[in-house]
């Protein structure tokens, strides 16, 4: 069902509500990427969700909730950071990890005694929701291990025929998934990388201290599985080099996708390559998914990226660029 992003019309998410409500899965657009929605009391509609995207059931899901009151009904306790941290990123791209309340099935949140939840921007997920009257559980709306959507047809192309409903309301604003933070010990934790970056958290809570996750570390925390190495990937092999310099030894770029990633120069490439270009932290983080799955569709033998310098302004990016692809010596 096409929607508007900015004023969806009532009907269409009433209609979205009801199948939601009726224990079926419903993909629509928060600000970041698409998500597959299931009621997320509803532990055979979220079972659903893990079979729809083949999701081991060792990961856990976040829920969406339409303010911090609904928050509250998710979670054993509402501490002080969080209400802060809601307070002032809410809504928007920022998911809080905490002690899970009794309501929310053990399926949610892969057995583990904590949730994830999250306040969505964009009008047509909140309007959604508050029809809805429920929180919404709701990965990203692909196969598991794939990229994530930024568009309607990304998600037909992953899992057509086994949704009941999607919500197009064009490509979403962000482009890049929340920004995860575990608020459950001290000191807090960020669990994965996003377009709330870790100064704009500190700045928000001076003087907590905050673990960052090393950037492009593929240590494996079973806790949050979507940290693990080359997750988010396309299907055609991907590769990232350092520099334009790294890219200019390849001789052999026959096939090849080139992709960009800053303000560096790309020579040499040769007139039959495509070669796309993502210049700010902000471009990229919009662009990236849909570039890559828009590579991806071309078929190509290999999609080559041309990462971004190691600077916080592009943590979140590079996060998901060192999961999407391998160093261009391991095809060597
Ligand atoms: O922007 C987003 O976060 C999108 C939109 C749809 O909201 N959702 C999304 O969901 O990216 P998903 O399932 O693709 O990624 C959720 C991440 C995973 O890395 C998961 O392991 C982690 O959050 N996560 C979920 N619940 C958790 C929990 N209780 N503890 C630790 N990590 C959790
Ligand atoms: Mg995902």
């Amino acid at each position: 069902m096409t929607v508007d992003p900015e004023q969806p019309d009532p009907s269409a998410l009433a209609e979205a509500a009801r199948v939601l409500r009726g224990g079926g899965l419903v993909a629509f657009a928060t600000e970041t990427v698409y998500g597959l929605g299931a009621v997320a009391t509803d532990e055979r509609a979220v079972a659903q969700i893990f079979a729809a995207k083949g999701r081991p059931a060792s990961n856990p899901v976040i829920v969406h909730v339409a303010d911090i009151g609904q928050a509250r009904s998710c979670v054993v306790a509402w501490p002080e950071v969080a209400e802060e941290l809601a307070r002032r990123f809410w809504p928007g791209p920022l998911t809080l990890v905490l002690n899970r309340a009794g309501r929310i099935p053990d399926i949610v949140s892969a057995g583990q005694p904590t949730v994830a939840v999250r306040a969505p921007a964009g009008n047509v997920a909140r309007g959604l929701i508050e029809r809805t009257g429920e929180p919404i559980a709701a990965p990203s709306a692909n196969r598991s291990n794939r990229l994530s959507p930024t568009r309607c047809a990304h998600v037909l192309a992953d899992l057509e025929g086994q949704i009941d409903l999607v919500l197009d309301s064009g490509p979403t604003a962000v482009g890049l998934e929340s920004t995860v933070l575990d608020l459950t010990g001290e000191p807090l934790r960020l669990l994965r990388p996003g377009p709330i970056s870790s100064r704009e958290l500190e700045s928000a809570l001076p003087g907590r201290g905050l673990v960052l996750p090393a950037a492009g570390e593929s240590v494996e925390r079973p806790t949050s599985p979507g940290r693990m190495a080359v997750h988010y990937a396309p299907r055609t092999p991907s590769f990232r080099v350092d520099s334009s310099e790294e890219l200019a030894r390849i001789s052999d770029r026959q096939g090849m996708a080139v992709i960009a990633i800053g303000a560096g120069s790309v020579p040499l490439a040769p007139p039959l390559t495509p070669v796309f270009r993502l210049e700010t932290p902000d471009e990229a983080s919009r662009h990236l998914y849909e570039t890559l799955h828009h590579c991806d569709a071309l078929g190509l033998r290999s999609i080559l990226v041309v990462m971004p310098p190691d600077r916080p302004e592009w943590h979140a990016v590079r996060d998901r660029l060192l999961r999407a692809t391998r160093p261009v010596a391991s095809s060597e």
